[in-house]
């Protein structure tokens, strides 16, 4: 019994201890899956979320098996179509903002009108985009009584111009004031980085910081100019009935829109180079500090003075695009380089202006705009006025440019395009300190290569050559060095 007991007792001890051994190798085991297991989650707390941006980034690429699998061709000009927002009364003067870039049987769409084109219009001008007098919504007006009637004429255009198109090759819908230019071949590289089978609504902010608070900083404004892809398109005219009696309280075709859209459940892209462009007076300052974004479409031209010195103002805008229908990728892409000797800084906006400084000045303080422009509503004089920074450059010899403007384009040998920049007027004032006077420069001349640029996230760089004395001086873009620092 003892020995049994003791037999037992050394088993029972033997068991124990291995009971003991096994409970530590289970707490190994634990402690090696607790390791493992934060070691996971480490991992995957690390890994960025998928956003939308990288999906967009994912849709960018051109073989992305989402989009080849609807079609495998990139998107291009035909399948935009454009439905431009307009009126009789304004289409007499406005008709050469619009001629300007439309391009007949390339561009699709249709011109809505409030009522049939009369007088001057007649014959209906074949540079035009063809025209289509809105449907008659007396009897919804009477029935809803909107804030402002003559608006739901402009948001129901949505319904007509879907109905009417084509519905072949149909990616996007894009819509625009009669007074918007359109730099459609910007246009439709950007679109094509979205995949137009998914909903997109794309369009950007105003300008003028406030008329964001006084809309909504998710708007799309509509003389910018908005996207919105097919599908989108198709929700919101098959909604267009409800959604004007939900919002015919508001105001605008724009925030209307907006609002409609959200309801769908899709919100705003916003996509820089669209301009609203809501300010007054000379916007020369602004339109020679572009983003390094493609331009996509500029605004407003009633209220802007003439963008060139001494032309009407659809006379200018007929200028701008000679030089945008032969290179849009650098249409108003800023490029800046220095002459050291001299002590020049030359900053161009191509296809639009040159400014000449008599002072090397860095880039990072050339980009900003010079503020020669107005605020969108006059007796405003508290800022924040705009949604970028602005300098004011005036009566100082050291800040104060040599104005040029776009003269001229021409192709020349060796696949090289070259730009011809004017002096608008004297500068009139003394020579900064140091510097040589460029008072004497009558004429900058641009070599850029005839090549559409695609890398925008640098710019080009440039070389100056200027003799003492002489009335032209020539810049020569080129791809900056590795490290080279502009400035
Ligand atoms: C645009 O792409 C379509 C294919 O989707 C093609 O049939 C058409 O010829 C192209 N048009 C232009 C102007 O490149
Ligand atoms: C556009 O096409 C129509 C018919 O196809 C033609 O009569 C007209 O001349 C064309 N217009 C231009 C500006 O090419």
């Amino acid at each position: 019994m003892s020995t049994k007991f003791a037999t037992n007792s050394s088993s029972i001890v033997e068991s124990l201890s291995q009971i003991g051994r096994l409970v530590s190798l289970l707490k190994i085991l634990l402690i090696c899956m607790v390791i493992l297991y934060s070691c996971f989650v480490l991992y995957s707390v690390n890994q960025p979320k998928q956003t939308e941006a990288d999906s967009l980034s994912v849709s960018r690429t051109e073989k992305n098996p989402l989009q080849s699998k609807v079609t495998d061709s990139p998107t291009n000009i035909s399948h935009l179509i454009f439905a431009i927002l307009g009126s009789e009364g304004a289409w007499h003067h406005r008709k050469g903002y619009g001629e300007a870039w439309w391009r007949p049987n390339v561009t699709r769409g249709f011109l809505y009108l409030d009522a049939a084109p009369n007088g001057d219009l007649l014959p209906w001008s074949s540079a035009s985009p063809p025209y289509r007098v809105s449907e008659n919504l007396d009897k919804l007006i009477k029935k809803i009584t909107p804030a402002v009637p003559r608006i739901i004429r402009l948001v129901h255009t949505i319904v007509e111009v879907f109905r009417e198109a084509d519905k072949k090759g149909f990616r996007w819908l894009v819509i625009g004031d009669d007074d918007t230019v359109f730099f459609v071949d910007n246009l439709v590289d950007v679109l094509s980085k979205y995949d137009h089978t998914n909903y997109y609504y794309i369009g950007c902010q105003s300008d003028y910081v406030k008329s964001n608070f006084w809309f909504s900083f998710n708007m799309g404004f509509g003389g910018a100019g908005i996207a919105l892809s097919y599908p989108l398109a198709k929700a919101l005219a098959k909604d267009m009935d409800a959604c004007i009696r939900r919002y015919a309280h508001m105001n605008t075709f724009d925030i209307i829109t907006m609002f409609c859209i959200s309801d769908i459940g899709v919100n705003l892209s916003p996509h820089k180079g669209l301009h609203q462009v809501d300010m007054n007076g000379d916007i020369s300052g602004y339109l020679s500090a572009h983003l390094k974004t493609p331009l996509l479409s500029l605004h407003h031209f009633d209220e802007v003075q003439p963008i060139f010195p001494g032309m009407d103002r659809a006379a200018a805008i007929q200028h701008l695009m000679k030089a945008a229908d032969v290179d849009q990728s650098r249409l108003l892409q800023q490029t800046i380089c220095y002459h050291r000797k001299h002590r020049w800084s030359i900053s161009i906006s191509w296809g639009y202006s040159v400014n000449v400084y008599e002072r090397i000045i860095p880039r990072s303080w050339l980009q900003i705009a010079i503020e020669t422009f107005q605020t969108w509503v006059a007796p405003n004089k508290d800022p924040p006025h705009f949604m970028f920074n602005t300098r004011f450059a005036e009566n100082d010899p050291c800040e104060t440019p040599h104005v040029f403007f776009f003269e001229s384009i021409q192709m020349m040998p060796g696949n090289v395009i070259l730009t011809s920049y004017y002096r608008a007027r004297p500068r009139e004032l003394p020579p900064c300190f140091a510097s040589l006077p460029a008072d004497y420069l009558s004429h900058v001349h641009v070599y850029s290569p005839a090549t559409k640029r695609t890398k925008m996230n640098r710019c080009e760089c440039c070389d100056i050559s200027y003799a003492e004395g002489a009335k032209n001086a020539v810049v020569k873009f080129r791809e900056c060095m590795p490290d080279e620092i502009l400035a």
